[in-house]
């Protein structure tokens, strides 16, 4: 099938259709009302960490403009929305008193969403961790997977009956290897003993919260999300091969196998030496929750190369404004290897999507190439669907422009373009085309 053929009754009937945003990247109102900082706040304070000097204090404003998001949503036709909670927010310092007027923002956006018919998929960890359990060692130190669980537990106990899934933590991968060992992600850390520590720990309070927020007796679908580049060999030269295999290990293996098979892979462990993950006896057990579904966060490929650096300009493809090759298939190859090699319940495409810069001009966004962009890589998830893998939703990253961590306001991910001083959401053409698809009956 062309990809331009790709028309929404080819999906099931109760395929999710949807889009999706972080609490940091759009809420703004940093200190509002009781909300402590996180570590992204204190992140952002750090000069020549965020591209365009940026930081998260007004966002979209969308702690303001929720009512008007809403409606944006709703008037897009999706029927599921996927956004984070700031733990901080409702706890400021992540493990003291709740913050009631935190709750009351999310209580008033789930009920809003609710009325009108979307579907709420909520994520506990979006990165922005509070500042204060940072300042004890973050996600690098054990302790932290108690103050998670009962954070968790808190949000199932208020919210759990009126959501349609809970997601426990967003990309752990991003979260510990850029933020604890590139040092180029909030918390800024740069060691890798560190940042093996926060994966164990990010999947251990994961499993731990998975099983608290389940003795609550709750129906809502529980998992987690990855992101999960498929890794390929730059040449056929065997070191390149091998460097694909341990690359693929580092990123994808390491957590698969720990949640669904309750082991690290062998190969990673050994070549992590020193720095392998602190792992004490019952924890494997404890990750390996049964999973509702596992979300996948796709949107490229990465070649591995065992010397010379690989340059994304050889595949000819288009490249975004991130830098990343637009590579669909992969999105197929992905789908259909984590059926095979994990059969997991489900999968959900939980972002996909591009930034390009767009041109606003007299109200419209000629966005073509995020246009295709969507459209192709919903025909790739269609495309796995027809060889048998439990797809079960798609949600564009992102609803609208935002903060987008350590490049600022400049790179565009949106649906919405929102213009960042006047806070006006204007529909790109992108929206227009989605919002077309969807109403196809
Ligand atoms: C993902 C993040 C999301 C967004 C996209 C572009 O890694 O989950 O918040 O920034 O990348």
């Amino acid at each position: 099938m062309t990809p331009e053929k790709i028309t929404r009754p080819q999906f099931p009937k109760n395929f999710i259709w949807g889009v999706a945003t972080s609490s940091f990247q759009i809420e703004g109102a940093h200190d509002a009302d009781g909300k402590g900082p996180s570590v992204w706040d204190s992140f952002c304070e750090i000069n020549g960490k965020i591209a365009d000097g940026s930081n998260g204090h007004v966002a979209c404003e969308h702690y303001l403009r929720w009512q008007e998001d809403v409606d944006l949503i709703a008037g897009l036709g999706v029927n599921a929305y996927r956004f984070s909670i700031s733990w901080p927010r409702v706890q400021p310092d992540g493990q003291g008193d709740w913050n009631e007027a935190g709750f009351a923002f999310y209580d008033r956006l789930i009920n809003a969403l609710k009325a009108k018919g979307i579907e709420v998929h909520l994520t506990l960890n979006h990165w922005d961790l509070p500042q204060a359990l940072q300042d004890q060692g973050g996600w690098a130190k054990r302790e932290v997977c108690e103050h998670f669980t009962r954070y968790a537990t808190e949000v199932a106990r208020r919210f759990g009956s009126r959501l349609d899934s809970i997601c426990t933590h967003n990309e752990p991968w991003v979260i510990a290897i850029l933020g604890y060992e590139q040092g180029i992600f909030a918390p800024g850390i740069k060691s890798r003993a560190q940042a093996m520590a926060a994966v164990h720990h990010l999947l251990l309070s994961h499993g731990m919260a998975l099983q608290a927020m389940r003795g609550l007796g709750l129906k809502t679908a529980m998992g987690i999300v990855l992101n999960l580049s498929p890794i390929y060999p730059a040449s056929d030269d065997p070191k390149d091969i091998a460097k694909a295999k341990l690359d693929d290990g580092l990123i994808l293996r390491h957590y698969m196998d720990a949640l669904m098979f309750g082991k690290y892979p062998t190969d990673v462990i050994e070549h992590l030496g020193a720095d392998a993950p602190p792992v004490v006896s019952g924890d494997m057990a404890t990750i390996a929750q049964p999973l509702d579904f596992v979300g996948v966060n796709y949107y490229t490929r990465n070649f591995s190369s065992s010397g010379n650096p690989w340059d994304v300009a050889s595949t000819g493809n288009l490249v975004t404004d991130m830098g990343w090759e637009v590579y669909p298939q992969g999105l197929t190859e992905l789908l259909c290897r984590l059926h095979q090699d994990y059969q997991p319940r489900l999968l959900l495409v939980t972002e996909n999507g591009a930034a390009f810069k767009d041109q606003l001009v007299d109200g419209v966004v000629n966005d073509t190439a995020r246009l295709d962009y969507v459209r192709d890589h919903i025909a790739a998830t269609h495309a796995a669907l027809q060889q048998g893998v439990p797809v079960g939703a798609y949600f564009a990253w992102s609803l609208m422009d935002n903060f987008e961590w350590a490049s600022g306001y400049a790179k565009r991910f949106g649906l919405v373009h929102v213009d960042f001083e006047t806070q006006k959401r204007t529909l790109k053409n992108s929206a227009l085309w989605y919002q077309k698809f969807l109403s196809e009956k």
